[in-house]
């Protein structure tokens, strides 16, 4: 594990465009897997910058998103394709074609949730899977559980989670409570890992995930047995 402290959000985010783009640079038709959430937005400014200075070129690239709220269309405000879009996708000169989240609208989610994983195995798996942190140490929407599920999947969100996301709706009611992730088996399978984690309030459990026992009921702490992960925090 690579771990760089940074002295703050800006440096964070800096420092997480610049390994994103020197992933792009070496190899221009990486497969991307990305996050939505507040930690990467900083990143992603960095990156449409030198995407507009043609420092970074997304033209070969394809992304896979790692989680989509069941029961939003992608054209919802709230939902993380729209996300993706407004804070990325159409910022830059990706394909959008090449742009992939799970459908939130799917009829039968666990058919959906093995099409998503056939396609990251099509792709032939994740070059760069960039994560955020939950407060509860989820990574994508896998939540604190009696073991690590390996497949994307539907998910019961956790309480903490709804309220955490509550800052994006008019009121709770509206958050939805299910969402389809990406397992932790194709987290595990990509071939670089690059987790953000950004505040105070995420000191402590950034230092279960790191330093405590591997276990479900903290699912990011299973990135300990990663072997090329690199670590960007500004929780002091
Ligand atoms: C988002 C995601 C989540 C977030 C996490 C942290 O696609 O999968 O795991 O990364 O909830 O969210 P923020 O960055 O908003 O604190």
């Amino acid at each position: 594990m690579r771990l760089i402290k940074a002295k703050d959000y800006g440096e964070l985010s800096q420092a997480a465009a610049n390994i994103i783009a020197a992933q792009i640079t070496l190899k221009p038709e990486s497969v991307l897997g990305l996050a939505t959430g507040s930690t990467p937005l900083g990143a992603y400014k960095n990156l449409i910058e030198k995407n507009k200075n043609k420092d970074v070129d997304f033209s070969q690239i394809t992304t896979v998103n790692l989680d989509e709220y069941c029961g939003l269309t992608p054209d919802n405000e709230q939902s993380y394709r729209r996300f993706m879009d407004n804070n990325l996708f159409n910022r830059v000169n990706v394909n959008k074609g090449k742009t992939n989240v799970p459908d939130g609208t799917a009829k039968d989610p666990a058919a959906e949730s093995e099409r998503y994983d056939k396609l990251i195995e099509e792709l032939g798996g994740i070059d760069l899977q960039l994560l955020g942190l939950g407060h509860n140490g989820h990574i994508g929407f896998n939540e604190p559980a009696p073991e690590f599920v390996k497949p994307t999947h539907a998910v019961e969100l956790a309480e903490t989670t709804i309220d955490a996301n509550m800052r994006f709706f008019k009121n709770r009611d509206e958050v939805p409570q299910k969402a389809i992730t990406m397992g932790i088996g194709a987290i595990m399978n990509a071939r670089k890992v690059l987790l953000i984690v950004s505040g105070k309030d995420k000191a402590e459990i950034l230092e279960k995930v790191l330093y405590g026992p591997i276990t479900p009921n903290v699912p990011a702490s299973i990135l300990q047995l990663h072997n090329d992960l690199i670590v960007i925090s500004a929780v002091d």
